[in-house]
């Protein structure tokens, strides 16, 4: 692996990391190699035709996808590319972002919000839009190499975008589609000043919020009056997911500016939560955040805790492993989760993740109720336990691809086995009338009355499904056009190579197409994923554009647009890259 020097030597006190070298232009012209090599070399590439006509097919395509996508140029390259794109699918991919981008821009442009069938924007306050949509779609396009979607787009924010609105936002999720949106658009534009101007202003906006007795951040920020505000609904409590989130975004902040405060105040929220864990080594799903203490609340992987656990991990990853720390508690989470949150369903050993809800009885006592449930927002789970088997519980480096047995520890044989399969029940749960999962799904356990029945005969439902049909269908049967089923696909396909990863990619693309497209533009959740035709709501989230669709190109896009040793993917999926961390950051 070539790396530079990451930092310039300057007086220039914002001291800008510089990118690396564009890996070298295909270089491949027939006519030079025939005129020095000549007939053998001839007949060579017609036996190799003769035996395998797809050679060629496979080396054009890998060639177009190469030069006809920007960012696969000016991304560095990886030593070997394993992998080629599978043009047609990718391009199919292509196509439907333009569809939701071109008719939020017809309908809604800087709105934060879409909804494609009433064709109109909604702002997330009546203080006016913060660039919701637009900045969270903005690195997809220049993955794909939109570039006159692009252009627009950044014309918006150069122009129009604002901060200063005197209104209460999620601290949380302004960090990671805003702050990480722009600060993924800076380093893939090749340093557009403009979004690191940006991402200057809205961080330290929001850095008030980290001003509490124990450093955890307020839930919500007023952008204008640059104070935290607590969130109504659990005035004395926080997410332990949103507080734990904030780091890669804070710390690449500080790296490219060379100023430590963004890391400092991200880092001491860790440190806080670390002094925190309780022996079993399990996040609950709130702290308080005057005392810096878990509050006694549900332990799970999926809301208020998912990317907790998440960035663990992408923190070491972040500081090129360096930051052991973040290795350690990741490890010790990943012992507790597998003692005490991952099962087997009953017919068919099908691996799920549960959840764990305290119940404080009559007498005082509290007990912890074991309750089969799996939200989809789970999905993510698997190809993060991939991925921390091939990095944290890796006994070589790199590894193969896929891993063998023996380049990794036991934890590691263990994390990959569960992650693999944990993929395997998250496509179970796609096997609806339209293809796509719910929004929650209940195993069934022998004591829970129905886990024996035998009219139910797969291993999950979706509880409460079971309505009238002029009843609406319960929440848990919606699919949002949620995200993480496919960024395990991508994980998985480029940690192992295994094409039935893109065939389930593609099968779930096409029931988005069939099932969530609207035909005027844009795609919309669907209210029960086993109805047909689809009941549609009218709403698109900012992360079909930022997240799903940006991981169905990633997976059928050569590998070399965002190597895995190079990058990791903030939890909107805005891919941010590995830091050299620079001595005066390290603590
Ligand atoms: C959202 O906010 C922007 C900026 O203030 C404004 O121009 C736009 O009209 C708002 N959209 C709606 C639907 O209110
Ligand atoms: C911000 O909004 C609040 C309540 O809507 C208002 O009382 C206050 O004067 C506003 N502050 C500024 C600086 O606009
Ligand atoms: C990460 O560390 C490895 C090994 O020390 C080094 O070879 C590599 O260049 C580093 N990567 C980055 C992005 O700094």
């Amino acid at each position: 692996m070539r790396q530079r020097k990451n930092f310039k030597s300057g007086k220039d006190a914002r001291e800008l990391p510089r990118r690396e070298e564009p890996p070298p232009e295909f270089d491949f012209d027939l006519f030079k190699y025939t005129k020095i090599l000549g007939l053998p070399i001839l007949l060579a590439l017609g036996i190799a035709y003769y035996l395998n006509p797809a050679i060629f097919t496979d080396a054009i395509q890998a060639y177009m996808g190469y030069s006809d996508n920007e960012m696969s140029r000016i991304m560095p390259g990886q030593d070997k590319p394993d992998f080629l794109a599978d043009a047609h699918k990718r391009d199919a991919i292509v196509v439907a972002f333009k569809h939701a981008w071109l008719a939020y821009e017809r309908d809604a442009m800087g709105d934060d919000e879409y909804h494609p069938i009433s064709h109109e924007g909604t702002n997330l306050t009546a203080a006016g839009g913060i660039g919701y949509t637009v900045v969270d779609s903005i690195d997809t396009m220049l993955l794909m190499g939109l570039h006159q979607e692009y252009s627009r787009a950044r014309e918006w924010v150069a122009n129009k975008m604002t901060f200063d609105r005197n209104a209460t936002f999620n601290t949380f999720e302004t960090t990671i589609r805003v702050l990480g949106g722009l600060l993924s658009a800076y380093h893939l534009s090749k340093e557009d000043q403009i979004y690191l101007e940006k991402a200057v202003e809205l961080a330290d906006r929001i850095l008030p919020v980290f001003n509490t007795p124990s450093g955890l951040p307020f839930t919500n920020v007023n952008l204008a009056l640059r104070e935290g505000r607590i969130d109504p609904s659990w005035p004395e409590f926080v997410s332990s997911s949103e507080v734990a989130t904030l780091q890669l975004e804070f710390r690449y902040l500080s790296v490219l500016t060379g100023n430590s405060i963004y890391w400092e105040k991200a880092e001491a929220v860790m440190q806080t939560m670390k002094r925190g864990l309780m022996p079993h080594g399990l996040a609950s799903i709130f702290l308080n955040w005057q005392t810096g203490e878990f509050v006694l609340s549900a332990m799970r992987l999926g809301s208020r805790a998912d990317s907790y656990y998440e960035y663990l991990l992408k923190q070491y990853l972040q500081t090129n492993n360096t930051e052991v720390v973040y290795r350690e508690m990741y490890s010790d989470a990943m012992d507790a989760v597998h003692k005490h949150l991952i099962k087997k369903s009953i017919n068919s050993n099908m691996v799920y993740t549960s959840e764990l809800i305290p119940e404080r009885h009559p007498n005082g006592e509290i007990s912890w109720r074991l309750t089969p449930k799996q939200d989809h927002l789970v999905c993510f789970f698997g190809g993060s336990l991939m991925l921390g088997a091939t990095t944290t519980g890796a006994l070589v480096h790199p590894v193969s691809i896929p891993p063998r047995p023996e380049e990794l520890s036991e934890s590691g044989k263990r994390d990959w086995k569960t992650g693999v399969n944990l993929i395997k029940t998250c496509m179970d749960t796609h096997s609806t009338a339209t293809g796509l999962a719910p929004e929650i799904a209940h195993f069934r356990i022998a004591s829970d009355g129905i886990g024996l029945d035998p009219r139910f005969p797969s291993d999950w439902y979706i509880k409460g499904a079971h309505m009238k049909p002029d009843e609406l269908p319960p929440y848990d049967s919606r699919y949002i056009l949620r995200p993480e089923t496919v960024e395990s696909l991508f994980l998985a396909y480029r940690l192992t190579g295994h094409d039935k990863y893109r065939n389930w990619a593609w099968e779930i693309f096409q029931a988005i197409e069939t099932h969530c497209r609207v035909d005027t533009g844009g795609y919309a959740s669907i209210i029960n994923v086993d109805e047909v035709p689809s009941r549609k709501e009218d709403k698109m989230e900012t992360f079909m554009m930022s997240e799903t669709l940006k991981y169905l190109y990633l997976i059928f896009a050569d590998a070399r647009v965002l190597p895995l040793d190079k990058y990791v993917l903030n939890t909107e999926a805005h891919p941010l890259p590995i830091l050299d961390i620079p001595p005066n950051l390290l603590s």
